[in-house]
């Protein structure tokens, strides 16, 4: 949810401790199925299975495709705290939840 995308990204770890029961990771289980319905407005930038640019011209996007779960989460919740700043970034991982995020962290990372 909102809260959680908003505060740093050290401190989610221990918001999720508090707030979970103890057995409970300290984050959403990612589902690749459920992700399929939310990467579509990834794709024309981060392009699925080409890594690269839609818009060479303007910028480079960098490979998400294979990436490392956990680094995907990081750097979305970086972009929904304003600890990491893009303009196009920052609004598409504000909307995301927190469900989402490990949906979708879980989707690029199975992409090999
Ligand atoms: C309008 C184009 C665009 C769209 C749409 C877009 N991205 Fe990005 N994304 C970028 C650009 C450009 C960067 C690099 C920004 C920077 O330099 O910080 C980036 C960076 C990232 C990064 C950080 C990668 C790294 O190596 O640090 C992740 C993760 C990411 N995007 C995930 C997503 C996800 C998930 C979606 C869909 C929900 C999405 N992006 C939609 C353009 C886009």
């Amino acid at each position: 949810m909102k809260f959680s995308n908003t505060i740093a990204t050290a401190a989610v770890a221990a918001t999720c401790l508090l707030a979970l029961p103890a057995s409970a990771a300290d984050e959403p289980k990612g589902n690749v199925e459920a992700a399929k319905a939310k990467v579509s407005m990834c794709i024309g930038c981060h392009s699925i299975p080409g890594y690269k640019a839609s818009f060479p011209e303007v910028y480079s996007v960098p490979k998400i495709a294979g990436q490392n779960e956990k680094y995907l989460q990081v750097a979305l919740r970086a972009y929904a705290s304003g600890e990491r700043t893009h303009p196009t970034m920052d609004a598409i991982a504000k909307s995301l939840s927190a469900q989402d995020i490990a949906d979708i962290a879980a989707y690029y990372t199975s992409l090999k």
